[in-house]
């Protein structure tokens, strides 16, 4: 079905697909944008309910509005950090990003879509978030294929990010996702090559039969 060239291409954009946290100001191509959101829409989900929209903010106004929503959040989380100074600097970093990338998607998720019984969905709730991180990890092989950097921002409110951008109640603003081209891609994690966490063996992850923690 693939070629073996096609394949490794398959397992080499998995392998170097990076969290990215800053951005040239350079504009992204509607027609990337658009295959990305493509990739985006072929991914499964529970049901077929496709449970996604993407919000596409480009106004300099709206990314100030969600950055400072972030930037909220990252103060009320420094608490927890007080004693690390890197980590709220790290968390810092991914706020300038949002300001800094020309194009801020956010992707939701409606668990009112499909109806009450959308099939599989009835035993697990949290399927359509799933769902939706589905699509979004489609969009990041697919920006990393297209040579852009993307980087996922989760800490915020969402009741802010509802009122930044009129999300109606019941819609989950699952992630902001900052869109632009770098100079700068990461070889590896930036937690990693921070030593702050490291991938864990794999081997040391797969049980057999049975949990062998
Ligand atoms: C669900 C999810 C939420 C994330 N939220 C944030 C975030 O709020 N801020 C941040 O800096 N990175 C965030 N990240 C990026 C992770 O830190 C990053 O994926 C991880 O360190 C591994 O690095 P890599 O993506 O380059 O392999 C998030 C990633 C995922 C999957």
């Amino acid at each position: 079905m693939f070629t073996n060239d096609e394949k490794e291409a398959v397992y080499k954009v998995i392998a170097a697909r990076r969290d990215v946290r800053s951005f040239l100001p350079d504009p992204v191509q509607d027609e990337a944008v658009y295959s990305i959101l493509k990739a985006a829409h072929q991914a499964p989900s529970v049901g077929f309910m496709q449970p996604w929209n993407f919000i596409l903010v480009t106004s300099e106004e709206v990314k100030d509005r969600l950055a400072w929503a972030a930037d909220k959040e990252r103060r009320a989380l420094a608490i927890h950090y007080e004693d690390d100074s890197r980590s709220s600097a790290f968390m810092n970093l991914k706020i300038e990003g949002i300001k800094e990338a020309p194009l801020t998607i956010c992707v939701t998720c409606d668990p009112t879509r499909g109806g009450s019984h959308v099939l599989g969905r009835n035993s697990i709730p949290e399927t359509d978030r799933m769902s939706t991180a589905c699509a979004i990890q489609n969009m990041w092989l697919a920006s990393c294929a297209e040579g852009l950097a993307m980087g996922w921002v989760s800490f915020y409110k969402k009741a802010d990010i509802r009122d930044i951008l009129h999300i109606p109640p019941h819609i989950e603003p699952v992630a902001l996702l900052s869109l632009g081209y770098t100079n700068d891609y990461p070889k590896k994690p930036i937690l990693e090559a921070e030593n702050w966490e490291s991938r864990k063996e794999l081997d040391s992850l797969i049980y057999t039969d049975r949990w062998e923690g």
